[in-house]
């Protein structure tokens, strides 16, 4: 038998009442999850890049467990060559190159939007060497509720993949960073990487809260009228559901490696799909792709996740993955 997760009905319009009913949260399990010294009322949070508060204001984001940035680098920057996106059968490849307006640009502009939301702000930090990364952590005077540093990003010049590649230099930017505040660190680390247990230990070694596993995949699509390349910056970062059977893999070693909470982020769609992720050892998921085509996909997992929960009787989230399992080979 297969879990029928509520709503009961396949009629649209009692779906969209089902999600539009806030949901009781006496009911429902305790799904909260700490990254370091921070509690997040739930494990569902976007993706850095794919949620802005723009899109927090046109769904209650206040039922999210966190908002993540994007990445904030320490001089202003314009980002890649149009075009930026295409879409491909199962997702998305994107070569945005991170536009940033640096950190004081940041608190200036944009810091106050996030954090009226009224949850948690990562704020996701770039660099092209450690010290970039303590610069800007420096400029941010210690706001937001924790830090995502991206050793990780496919669309940057070779310099930001060659953080997250190695692991000697991800000890370096946790050290650097860790000099200059008391935040709880997550490294979103690179899948474009022999060994992601290896660079899952370096960051738990230099001290971080919790690794995000992982970054878009590396990837050059071909726009099949012109037979070109699609992207103006020709390499650009595959994700979308495609990615999600090797991020699985990523996220079970790194699980495997390390103690610390692994916040899983790769195809995530369905409250099914964060229940892969958990089923193999994550903590916690991102979600981004998704947003940009159904915006209410991180509210409809997180209460799935709580409707899934009361349906089976758990009573904590590894109950849940349990049940989760046994129910789908009853
Ligand atoms: C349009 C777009 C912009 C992104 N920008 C960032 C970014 O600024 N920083 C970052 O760490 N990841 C960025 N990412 C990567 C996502 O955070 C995420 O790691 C990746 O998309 C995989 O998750 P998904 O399959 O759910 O999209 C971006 C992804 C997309 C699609």
């Amino acid at each position: 038998m297969t879990t029928s997760l509520a709503p009961t009905t396949d009629s649209a319009d009692s779906r969209a009442a089902f999600y539009q009913q806030r949901p009781d949260s006496a009911q429902h399990i305790d799904l909260s999850v700490m990254i370091g010294s921070l509690r997040l009322s739930n494990p569902v949070m976007p993706a850095s890049g794919c949620f802005g508060p723009e899109l927090g204001r046109l769904i209650p984001a206040e039922e999210l467990g966190a908002a993540v940035t994007k990445t904030v680098f320490s001089e202003p920057r314009g980002g890649n060559l149009a075009h930026r996106l295409t879409e491909i059968p199962a997702g998305m490849v994107n070569s945005v190159g991170i536009p940033s307006q640096g950190p004081i640009g940041y608190l200036t502009h944009l810091h106050h939007a996030y954090e009226s939301l009224g949850i948690p702000t990562i704020i996701s930090v770039g660099g092209h060497r450690p010290s970039e990364y303590a610069s800007v952590v420096a400029g941010l005077r210690g706001r937001g509720s924790a830090l995502e540093l991206n050793v990780s990003c496919p669309n940057l010049d070779r310099d930001g993949m060659d953080i997250g590649a190695d692991p000697d230099a991800i000890v370096e930017v946790v050290r650097q960073v860790r000099q200059e505040t008391d935040l709880p660190l997550i490294v979103k680390l690179s899948p474009m990487v022999p060994s992601i247990s290896v660079c899952a230990q370096a960051a738990e070694s230099a001290g971080a809260s919790a690794v995000c596993v992982s970054n878009s995949l590396p990837s050059l699509p071909i726009d099949p009228l012109t037979h070109q390349p699609a992207l103006g910056n020709i390499i650009g970062g595959l994700s979308g559901p495609s990615v999600r059977p090797i991020v699985l893999r990523l996220v079970w070693q790194s699980a495997k490696a390390v103690q610390i909470p692994v916040i899983a982020c790769g195809g995530i769609d369905t409250v099914d799909d964060a229940l892969e992720y958990f089923s193999v050892g994550a903590s916690a998921v991102q979600v981004g792709t998704a947003n940009f085509g159904r915006p209410f996909a991180m509210v409809q997992i997180a209460r799935e996740l709580s409707a899934l929960s009361k349906n089976l009787g758990a009573s904590s989230m590894s109950d849940l993955v349990r049940l989760w399992r046994n129910d789908s080979e009853a």
